[in-house]
């Protein structure tokens, strides 16, 4: 029972636990072993998709930062452009509509006043037609797309996002490896990325069982004002995820940065009362990663590193690792979300916040 807090001390923390199963129930019935299903996205998706040429992802919150993930599955594996935006900066401009362009809303609640606004609008600006990405069946933004793919994570009471989110990305990369397939993606490519899927819930159960380490490592946090997340590539928006998870439950400052902007500013606030959070799995941008982390040491900074073994980033004073299992480069953004959580989770725990109630914020924001 959702409503149930279960063996759990917070609706958080069980809906961090919950992510294996979640995810899963979200790939059942659109996924083979080895390939998207054609009808994953429902039965008149298919011709819809083969047309087209643009996606313009909107959201709030969280699920924005499932959308910028997508940009780079999209761009990277549908050759589509890609474009993303907060519905409240979305709804209050004029834009230039690209032709063929697919309007795609991405919501826990679906009804988010800002997302159901720029959906509203972007009809009538004519758009090609509306995909919903949505965990709540029924819900305005449900009724009022042409298309859906529910995520299936069950009621999520935690104020806080977390296995909504896990489960919108993973609703997005089908969706992508759909679109991609109409676009040249190589079915060896798909049936490697889809493999690579299978293995996340395995994968986010590793994670889960480092709570222990996490939680060990989230005492340094108590007494700091401030934090910076940083990442790079599809990593960024995972750093960014991390940020506003350690704001919404602890109250600590935190920014996220893609790593390669560090020496663009915030590194003049590096010190060693700001601690630096990074994940890094072993990808393409690992190295580049690595001198960016090394600035930071030089000045100071106190470095907590969420790698893999392979991106060979060893402990060190004032640099605390937690190694991660390994991931393929598409999936690594869901697994390394889940980490995060746990430290913000146990950060706010240890600075008795209210975590399913954070101050001042709202589950579903349906009003302006
Ligand atoms: C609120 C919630 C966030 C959520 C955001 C967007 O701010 O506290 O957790 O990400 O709304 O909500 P939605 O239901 O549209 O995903």
């Amino acid at each position: 029972d959702s409503a149930d807090k279960g063996e759990y001390r917070h609706y958080m923390l069980k809906e961090i636990h919950e992510q294996p199963r979640v995810i899963k129930a979200t790939m059942e019935g659109r996924v083979t072993a080895s390939r998207v299903l054609e009808q994953a996205l429902g039965t008149e998706a298919g011709d819809l998709l083969k047309d087209v040429r643009h996606v313009q992802i909107i959201a709030c919150g969280t699920s924005y930062h499932a959308g910028m993930v997508a940009r780079y599955w999209i761009e990277d594996l549908a050759d589509i452009p890609c474009s993303v935006e907060v519905a409240s900066e979305f709804r209050y401009r004029k834009h230039v509509i690209q032709q063929d362009t697919l309007f795609l809303c991405i919501s826990q609640s679906g009804e988010t006043a800002d997302t159901l606004a720029a959906l509203r609008q972007a009809k009538k600006a004519g758009f090609r037609a509306a995909l919903a990405i949505c965990n709540v069946p029924g819900s305005s933004l449900v009724r009022e797309s042409d298309l859906v793919i529910m995520t299936q994570a069950g009621p999520e009471i935690g104020v806080a996002s977390t296995k909504a989110f896990t489960t919108q990305l993973v609703a997005l990369l089908i969706f992508t490896l759909a679109l991609a397939r109409k676009n040249g993606l190589s079915e060896e490519r798909e049936t490697e990325i889809v493999q690579a899927l299978h293995l996340v819930p395995g994968q986010v159960n590793d994670v889960l069982a480092l709570e222990g380490e996490i939680a060990e490592i989230s005492k340094r946090f108590m007494d700091k004002n401030h934090s910076l997340f940083l990442g790079r590539g599809s990593q960024f928006p995972v750093a960014m995820e991390g940020a506003l998870k350690l704001k919404e439950i602890s109250y600590i400052h935190a920014e996220a940065y893609p790593a390669g902007e560090l020496k663009h500013g915030p590194l003049a606030l590096v010190d060693s009362e700001m601690p630096v959070i990074t994940v890094a799995p072993n990808n393409s941008m690992a190295e580049k990663l690595k001198s960016n982390l090394e600035e930071v040491r030089a000045r100071g900074g106190e470095l907590f590193v969420f790698a893999d073994s392979s991106a060979n980033i060893k402990p060190e004073e004032n640099i605390h690792v937690v190694q991660l299992p390994e991931v393929h480069e598409i999936t690594a953004p869901i697994v390394y979300t889940v980490p995060l959580q746990l430290l913000s989770y146990h950060v706010a725990v240890l600075k008795g916040t209210d975590v399913d109630q954070p101050r001042n914020l709202a589950k579903s924001v349906t009003v302006e």
